[in-house]
């Protein structure tokens, strides 16, 4: 399954921010527990490449890409360690180049029409809208939408599990990311999963 189809499939991008390498096997195992087999693991801490490099080499059937990625120099260490996508909070041309060379899937970061504008002209159709909460959330993405029907939204940012059903009725939300997923002992993480799933499928 390509990546693009795991995340469509999976509805939900669970965005990782780890503070300490031991923190990353109890809580892949917990998303991997509750099938969800995706991370965003955010270049926010010192010790994030690390983060990374044992999340590939642990879970080898997690699609594991890196999130936060603001320079062309962290984009590169994630692509090297062998990560499957990339995330950006905004727009980087350069970025956009090189997952472009690597055949790596890119979600930048876009608000405006003009920086949607940008990522289309960069040949980007699906982009993330962070913070989704802050910028207008679903009636935003309701409205840009209209002008442009070839692209397909992930908010981030204030997306939970009171609003994930909303979010995700609408058509032109490919998924959602969020660190509400990841946030509590194991055994809720794997409960947030499950929630998700059955969210996913209509149940609740
Ligand atoms: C992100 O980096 O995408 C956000 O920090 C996630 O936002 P959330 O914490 O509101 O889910």
């Amino acid at each position: 399954m390509d990546l693009i189809d795991i995340i469509e499939e999976t509805k939900v991008v669970p965005v990782i921010v780890f503070n300490n390498t031991s923190e990353v096997e109890p809580t892949l195992t917990a998303l991997c527990n509750g099938q969800i087999k995706i991370a965003e693991i955010c270049f926010r801490t010192d010790c994030a490449s690390e983060c990374i490099k044992i999340a590939i080499d642990k879970f080898p059937d997690m699609a594991i890409g890196a999130g936060t990625v603001i320079n062309e120099t962290q984009c590169k260490e994630a692509i090297a360690l062998g990560v499957k996508f990339i995330v950006s909070p905004g727009l980087s041309e350069e970025i956009a180049n090189i997952c472009k060379q690597h055949n790596i899937p890119y979600f930048p970061g876009t608000i405006t029409p003009t920086e949607i504008m940008r990522a289309v002209n960069l040949g980007i159709t699906r982009v993330k809208f962070f913070p989704a909460s802050v910028y207008g959330g679903l009636k935003a993405i309701k409205s840009l939408s209209s002008v442009f029907p070839s692209v397909k939204f992930m908010p981030t940012g204030g997306v939970n599990e009171d609003n994930l059903k909303e979010f995700l009725n609408c058509k032109s939300i490919f998924a959602c990311g969020g660190s509400w997923i990841t946030k509590g002992t194991p055994e809720e993480i794997t409960q947030n999963c499950l929630k998700i799933k059955s969210i996913v499928k209509g149940e609740n």
